[in-house]
């Protein structure tokens, strides 16, 4: 069965008359994805939809399927847990003051128990080389920083799928390239084609 299984799915946002999107797509487990298209074409509202607790206010028609099940079906901790998402802006998505309050704020929210979240979040800060960051003020960080962060506190949850919207936007050219070996290392790892 497939991951993902978007079925003719179109919306529109409020008072708009021309839908944002109308597509289709299958993901498998292990598969990469990329979408690429001109701005405004649609890619974030379709990730937005995606992890339902993200989807805008608006008109939807057709269907996102996650495992077979719709996401508007599934319970909200599963979607938060199982959908790592992204975003395009870093600053959407930072909550915390400092680094380290920012990657375990996830985790906390899931009622995870202390001694995982301190092996897991060691794991992870060790595989990142964030040692250096993690008493800093996360406003004191760079964007593409900010994207590296926002992208390991989803990945400390483990999720089965990573949504990221234009991921390297922020990073020069060289943190773009480790950036895919990251998530490329991270697919192979756990990824199961
Ligand atoms: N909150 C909103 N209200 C109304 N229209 C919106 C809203 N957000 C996006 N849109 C419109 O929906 C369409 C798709 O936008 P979206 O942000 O999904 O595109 P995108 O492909 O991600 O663009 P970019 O490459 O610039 O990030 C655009 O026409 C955009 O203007
Ligand atoms: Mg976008």
């Amino acid at each position: 069965m497939a991951l993902l299984d978007i079925r003719d799915l179109s919306f529109s946002y409020p008072d708009e008359s021309k839908p944002a999107l109308n597509n289709f797509l299958t993901a498998r487990e292990g598969e990469f994805i990329l979408l690429t298209g001109p701005s405004g074409c649609g890619k974030s509202t379709l990730l937005k939809l995606i992890k339902h607790q993200t989807a805008p206010a608006g008109r939807m028609r057709g269907q996102v399927l996650y495992h077979g099940k719709r996401v508007e079906d599934y319970l909200p901790l599963t979607l938060s847990q199982e959908i790592g998402f992204v975003f395009q802006n870093p600053d959407n998505q930072i909550v915390m003051d400092h680094v380290l309050q920012e990657l375990v704020f996830g985790m906390e929210n899931m009622g995870y128990e202390p001694g995982f979240m301190k092996r897991r979040v060691a794991e992870l800060v060790h595989f990142f080389g964030f040692e250096p960051w993690l008493e800093k003020k996360t406003s004191e960080m760079s964007n593409g920083q900010k994207q590296m962060i926002n992208l390991a506190s989803v990945l400390l949850l483990n999720p089965k799928l990573l949504l990221l919207d234009e991921p390297t936007s922020q990073l020069d050219p060289v943190a773009a390239k480790q950036f895919f070996s990251i998530i490329e290392q991270l697919n192979q790892d756990s990824g199961s084609p």
